[in-house]
């Protein structure tokens, strides 16, 4: 077969080959098949040498022709089937409006944030305004200036964390009353949510750390029951319903006297359940007069003017509230225990 019968050979088979080929892939095989240094293209021109003079220089024209003629369609043919690639793909991957949507996962806030929102809103409600006290103070703010005598066994090292022998970690938020009488005057009537730490066992039932509220009322005439009255209105729209509440002599140094406030448990309304351990009665915070001597300290005269005090568990209540069975739980960070608040 001559040179220029295999010249027009070689173009029936490529454009036999190039018909049937349906990707962009196969057409980039293709180019190289057939236009690579080893192709047989390159393997025409070669021939040439073999060629004689007065030959060559149309043979020579018919190969590059070709290899033109080769490309320009390969360029064609690529353009098409890279539309019909697309056209293909957009088929594919057509949108159905009927299929359910993927659910969003949103955040929600912590169940102990949203108790302490929760009373922080009703207290301010009732006329407290929020303070905020460090959660690092001195032994002064954090005891002696609530009148905790100097060898009280809160102060241990067992109790409390001391960052050094005058630093600590807060480990009440009645820290603030301290500082709220050192900076304003009475009328003093505020509320103190925040962070307490305790270098206790960490338990079902006790963590190191956890939060309070602290409220306070500095006036003159405050009596025994303004705050009788605060509790009663307080734990009555915290708990969502009118509830009783029982006061018990306690002992804190900072308060004279020293409670313990109770409300009828909410679940068994007093008959004696689970969560109240068959009391009847939900212990819900610690409360009393305070004592003239931290009155004194803070610069106020106790002849002229009186206060009381409470101060509240979050982590407690929300145990209480949710009939949560360990404490720690808020704090390990468990979607599936957390989702359900
Ligand atoms: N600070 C006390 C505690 O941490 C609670 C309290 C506050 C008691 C105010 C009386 C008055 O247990």
């Amino acid at each position: 077969m001559s040179l220029s019968e295999r010249i027009g050979q070689m173009r029936e088979h490529f454009l036999r080959e190039l018909s049937e080929l349906a990707t962009a892939k196969d057409l980039e095989s293709l180019k190289l098949k057939y236009f690579g240094k080893k192709g047989p293209i390159q393997a025409l021109m070669l021939e040439l040498k073999s060629c004689s003079s007065d030959e060559r220089p149309l043979l020579g024209k018919m190969i590059n022709d070709l290899k033109e003629e080769l490309f320009s369609h390969c360029e064609h043919s690529l353009a098409r089937v890279k539309a019909s690639e697309m056209e293909e793909r957009l088929n594919r991957e057509q949108i159905d409006p009927t299929l359910p949507g993927r659910r969003r996962f949103y955040g929600r806030s912590h169940p102990v944030s949203q108790l302490l929102d929760r009373a922080v809103d009703i207290l301010i409600g009732m006329g407290f305004s929020v303070r905020l006290g460090p959660n690092a103070d001195t032994d002064y703010y954090n005891f002696g200036g609530l009148n905790f005598a100097p060898d009280h066994p809160a102060r241990d090292m067992q109790d409390t964390f001391y960052l050094n022998t005058e630093w600590l970690l807060r480990t009440h938020t009645s820290n603030v009353q301290v500082h709220a009488m050192e900076e304003i005057e009475p009328p003093i009537r505020v509320i103190a949510p925040g962070r307490c730490f305790r270098n206790e066992t960490v338990s079902a039932r006790s963590h190191v750390f956890f939060h309070q509220i602290e409220g306070f009322y500095i006036d003159r005439n405050v009596s025994f029951a303004d705050l009788f009255a605060t509790m009663e209105e307080f734990w009555s729209k915290l708990l969502g319903e009118k509830v009783t509440t029982r006061f018990r002599p306690s002992y804190f140094p900072f308060v004279e006297p020293g409670l313990e406030v109770d409300v009828r448990c909410t679940s068994c309304k007093g008959k004696g359940c689970r969560l109240c351990k068959q009391s009847g009665w939900l212990e819900v915070c610690g409360a009393g007069m305070i004592h003239p001597n931290v009155l004194k300290m803070g610069n106020i005269d106790p002849d002229v003017y009186s206060g009381y005090a409470w101060g509240m568990g979050i982590e407690r209540l929300a145990i209480l509230q949710h009939e949560i069975p360990d404490i720690r739980m808020f704090t390990q960070n468990d979607l599936r225990f957390l989702s359900q608040f």
